[in-house]
């Protein structure tokens, strides 16, 4: 029975770079041409054929969706060759199908990977998150605080002025009041029309990307992925479930989740160390997009560790095949 001692990330992490790495190749002749589906499958299966070379007895947790949605990566299914630790796994084979169809900036390949029972099963509902960089204390901000409060509490403990606070935001209708009343604070906001894996990272390095704060309602599976890169870069991210629908809570209780009002902390979405890998598909402030040469694919991949902190870029040229 493969266990918790057996997780040495160290050597795990390397082999999971390559993972993201497959995806986002995989994706990158479908950049801009318009096509979300195709190239949401061609990192799924690039992702999955590499996966499945690593010897880890791996579990998806967080994946394409449901076992009668998705036929591939779907939640529960096993990868791996079975025969190392095991281990859950959370991914993202494309974060942001849109943006790679019309080739706009930030998609990426995500994949994150702790031993087994370390990651949050949320169910593919809508979560309201908030995040902010390292070096905060604790609850700083929180998700009860209102959108004026959160802004004066960064602006305080940060030493500036609330006009000098960056937000990032999910353009949908859903966050239009919320928009309108962080208007009011002075504070800046940068609105994405997707990937708000990216946004929530982009609070970690704010004087790389200008974020200081993410908030707003986006996917669950997406928050638990945000919750392990923060992880390893540091920072804080909060998500409460939100529910549309009797079916959606259903997906809740089907997930083992009771209590649907909790707010989980970036510890509860991801209780243990993990290994944390993105590679960028399309370029963004984050990491720059895939490089194509004639016979040649560059690619650049953020590896990470939550249980030292570090962080490697990896640059990765090969031969397309
Ligand atoms: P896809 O890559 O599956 O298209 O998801 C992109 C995304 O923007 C996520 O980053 C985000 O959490 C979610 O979709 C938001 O959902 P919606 O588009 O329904 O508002």
């Amino acid at each position: 029975m493969p266990s918790k001692e057996n997780f040495n990330d160290r050597m795990l992490s390397l082999g999971l770079a390559r993972v993201s790495e497959a995806a986002a190749i995989a994706s990158a002749k479908l950049i801009g041409r318009g096509d979300e589906k195709a190239a949401d499958q061609a990192a799924v299966d690039a992702m999955r054929t590499q996966l499945n070379m690593l010897d880890i007895a791996g579990v998806v947790v967080i994946g394409e969706g449901e076992r009668d949605e998705a036929p591939m990566l779907f939640i529960g299914e096993e990868v791996g060759t079975g025969t190392g630790p095991g281990v859950d796994i959370a991914l993202d084979p494309l974060e942001g199908t849109t943006l790679t169809a019309k080739d706009m900036p930030n998609a990426l390949a995500v994949i994150a990977l702790g031993p087994r029972g370390s990651m949050l099963h949320a169910p593919d509902v809508y979560m309201d998150k908030l995040a902010i960089g390292p070096n905060y204390p604790t609850d700083l901000v929180t998700l009860e605080m209102t959108p004026t409060q959160r802004v004066n509490a960064l602006a305080q403990a940060k030493g500036c002025a609330t006009s000098d606070i960056t937000v990032c935001v999910l353009e949908r209708p859903r966050h239009q009041e919320m928009i309108a009343e962080l208007r009011l604070t002075g504070a800046a906001i940068r609105l994405i029309t997707d990937g708000d894996v990216a946004g929530v990272m982009h609070c970690a390095e704010a004087e790389v990307t200008g974020i200081d704060m993410y908030m707003g309602t986006g996917g669950a599976p997406e928050g638990v992925l945000a919750a392990a890169a923060l992880k390893c870069m540091g920072g804080q991210i909060y998500g409460r479930l939100t529910f549309r629908n009797a079916d959606e809570r259903k997906r809740a209780d089907s997930a083992g989740i009771t209590d649907l009002d909790r707010i989980y902390t970036r510890d509860d979405m991801v209780t243990n160390d993990v290994i944390f890998a993105a590679t960028g598909v399309t370029g963004g402030t984050l990491l720059p997009g895939i490089k194509r040469e004639v016979g040649w694919v560059t690619t650049e991949t953020l590896l990470m560790r939550s249980k030292t902190g570090s962080m490697r870029r990896m640059t990765y040229r090969s031969a397309i095949t």
